[in-house]
């Protein structure tokens, strides 16, 4: 497997379990940011009535590409090539989902990301991202401050987004906060819903 996270290997199955009940009544993904791809193969291992559309950019999207035709998984579509500040898909989907990946990109890919939340989501359909936050300007422990000072040496415009200003943005998108769940190692699944 090309870019194996070993990360994702971890937090796989404990998404998994979390994101059952949403996962249950949703038919197609939306994936910001695939990376590997490790997350649609665990969960669509396990749930037979997924459609699961990866996308990456930039170096990560040959690799992705590759795993996926390794994979053989008739129900991941090939990977698109998506960089959230340009073309989206036409269509939409029941559930939009992203993980690791808001701490990443710089705070004008994470505006430009929710900007495409409601046209790219169905009625009822669920924006669901994984990772640290910050809540009310305060790390959830000591460990993630640290992180955000080794992501930001590495690059300025990354660094762990305020769930206030998500809330934010969400609300701009006619978004309904649904649920703020904590996970292990102080990371968060945050749930919004087009409804
Ligand atoms: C740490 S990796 C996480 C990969 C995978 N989701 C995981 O959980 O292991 C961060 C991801 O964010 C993606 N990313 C960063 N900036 C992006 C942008 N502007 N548009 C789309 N994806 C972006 C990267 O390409 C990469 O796949």
């Amino acid at each position: 497997m090309q870019n194996f996270s070993p990360s994702c290997e971890r937090n796989q199955q404990v998404i998994f379990e979390t994101l059952l009940p949403w996962l249950q009544q949703t038919s197609s993904v939306l994936e910001i940011g695939s990376g590997s791809g490790q997350h649609a193969f665990h969960f669509c291992e396990q749930l037979a009535h997924l459609s699961w559309q990866c996308s990456d950019q930039g170096e990560y999207y040959a690799g992705l590409l590759a795993n996926i035709a390794q994979s053989n998984n008739p129900q991941i579509n090939q990977a698109i090539e998506l960089d959230v500040n340009g073309r989206w898909p036409t269509q939409s989907y029941d559930m939009i989902y992203t993980s690791n990946s808001l701490h990443i990109m710089s705070w004008q890919s994470v505006k430009a990301l929710f900007s495409q939340l409601s046209a790219h989501l169905k009625q009822d359909g669920y924006f669901c991202c994984y990772g640290p936050f910050k809540y009310q300007g305060e790390f959830t422990s000591p460990s993630n401050a640290d992180f955000e000072q080794w992501l930001i040496n590495r690059n300025s415009q990354s660094g762990i987004r305020d769930f206030e200003a998500l809330c934010e943005l969400a609300t701009e998108q006619q978004l309904t906060f649904v649920s703020d769940i904590a996970m292990p190692a102080n990371n968060q699944l945050l749930i919004w819903q087009k409804a």
